[in-house]
């Protein structure tokens, strides 16, 4: 495998890391002509800035003397449309079909695959549809009848108890947007191996609007004793045994026992009937199908945070417990395998997010890190969510290095990766939460690179 080396900050991956059978996959499927195309439209046709304008008008005009799809009044608007009800629950547009979560080819398989990933470059705003939202099972997901379905809390508690759903649906409810992380997630990217679409670098990262009982109604209602009582356990109900301890601080500050996702119950592979909700944690503490609490007081060290989910520090050491996503942030459009059509106006538009809180500022870069301009924050702008940023920018067609740079109401500043390399070293695999960069071709083909 050769590196290649570019003349000054740039170091790019190997061409062929992941083969050119994969590559071509990726072009044809993972990146959708359809959507190619669709963006070359859209950004050759942004309003903004008097250069975007001037050009937009003129463009303007040529499509008005000659493009049939304006002049000629198509079938559907002289015809009857489908009546109400086809489509009982509500599918999107046939022609959106490519926007899908995808496993990464980069990935192997191990038995059934096990990962998901969620379609950021074709998603605006915050919110991640339910049918997009990342998965990340490790033995395989079931569509649990709710019926059957039991919360058991025990353990330090004067009044050990078991939840029905409908025991559980008549409690105060709360509904808040967080996002989930994995804590695996822009894993491969410390590996020197630069994934090449951002659904592949940062997609097991969604965003819901969740809805559920505070876990501290629930410990209350089953008479926690606050005097011993220091952790939980929290346990799901699929094969994996999936068990996670969480802080009694925590526990009992901001987790959600969840059954709403978006405004509709959790889907199936997403935890249904009932999922932990641990906001600005990593996604593996949000366990699924939650079928057991016990309160205890000291740390359970199971499987899921003694063997996995770990990071092998430079010493040799392995940290556990690393729970918190820390701030980070990610240009989506342009992003790898997109295609600038021409000079001029474009939108730079990504997401920022901190799971110690608010996002306070995002810096974007297109010079590969030299000068930065402060992005404008959409609002919302909540806790432990994601916030979308945009900021404009003309491209004078030469070549560009785009990077964003989140810091998060803390003051906490997103590192590049040369700095988390030199805390963390070069063997991790969870928490990469440094700054991405997309380079920007003279051709407009945007890829991945590692900056050093
Ligand atoms: N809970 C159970 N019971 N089983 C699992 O395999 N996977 C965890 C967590 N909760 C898991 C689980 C991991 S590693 C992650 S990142 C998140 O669920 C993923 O949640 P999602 O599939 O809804 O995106």
């Amino acid at each position: 495998m050769t590196q290649q080396k570019p003349p000054g900050r740039l170091q790019k991956a190997p061409e062929n890391f992941l083969g050119q059978d994969l590559i071509q996959e990726i072009t044809t499927q993972g990146l959708n002509e359809q959507r190619r195309s669709f963006l070359r439209r859209s950004f050759a046709a942004t309003l903004g800035t008097a250069a975007g304008l001037a050009s937009s008008k003129a463009m303007a005009a040529d499509v008005f003397e000659g493009d049939p799809a304006i002049l000629n009044l198509p079938e559907y608007s002289r015809t009857l449309g489908l009546p109400v009800a086809t489509s009982p629950y509500g599918q999107p547009s046939k022609y959106e079909k490519n926007l899908q979560r995808r496993e990464s080819p980069g990935l192997t398989r191990v038995g059934a695959a096990s990962v998901s990933f969620c379609p950021l470059q074709g998603m605006f705003g915050i919110i991640t549809a339910n049918g997009l939202h990342f998965e990340r099972h490790h033995q395989g997901w079931h569509d649990i009848d709710p019926q059957q379905h039991r919360l058991m809390v025990n353990g330090l508690v004067s009044n050990p108890s078991v939840f029905t759903m409908d025991d559980i649906m008549r409690l105060p409810s709360v509904s808040r947007m967080h996002f989930i992380e994995c804590g695996a997630n822009t894993g491969m990217e410390w590996g020197n191996v630069a994934v090449p679409t951002v659904q592949y670098t940062h997609g097991m990262l969604s965003c819901c609007e969740f809805t559920g009982v505070p876990l501290s109604t629930i410990l209350d209602a089953c008479g926690i004793d606050r005097k011993r009582a220091r952790f939980i356990l929290a346990e799901g109900a699929d094969g994996s045994s999936m068990t996670r301890t969480i802080s009694l601080e925590r526990a009992m500050d901001d987790v959600m026992v969840a059954y709403g996702m978006n405004g509709e119950m959790l889907r199936p592979e997403n935890g249904y009937p009932l999922r932990l909700v641990v906001p600005g944690v990593q996604g593996v503490s949000w366990v699924k199908w939650l079928r057991r609490i016990e309160v205890g007081d000291m740390p359970y060290a199971t499987k899921d945070e003694t063997v996995h989910y770990i990071d092998l520090m430079p010493d040799g050491t392995h940290r556990q417990y690393t729970s918190i996503q820390e701030c980070k942030s990610v240009i989506t459009t342009p992003s790898g395998g997109q295609q600038l059509i021409d000079k001029g106006y474009f939108n730079i538009s990504g997401i920022a997010w901190s799971g110690r809180g608010k996002v306070k500022r995002v810096d974007v870069s297109v010079d590969g890190g030299k000068n930065w301009r402060t992005a404008r924050l959409e609002t919302p702008v909540l806790s432990k969510c994601l916030t979308r940023f945009n900021i404009d920018w003309v491209w004078n067609g030469g070549a560009a290095i785009l990077q964003s740079r989140a810091i998060d109401e803390t003051g906490y500043v997103q590192p590049q990766m040369r700095q988390l390399r030199e805390v963390r070293g070069a063997k991790s695999i969870y928490h990469n939460n440094a700054i991405q960069s997309w380079q920007v071709a003279e051709t407009g083909e945007v890829g991945n690179v590692h900056v050093s």
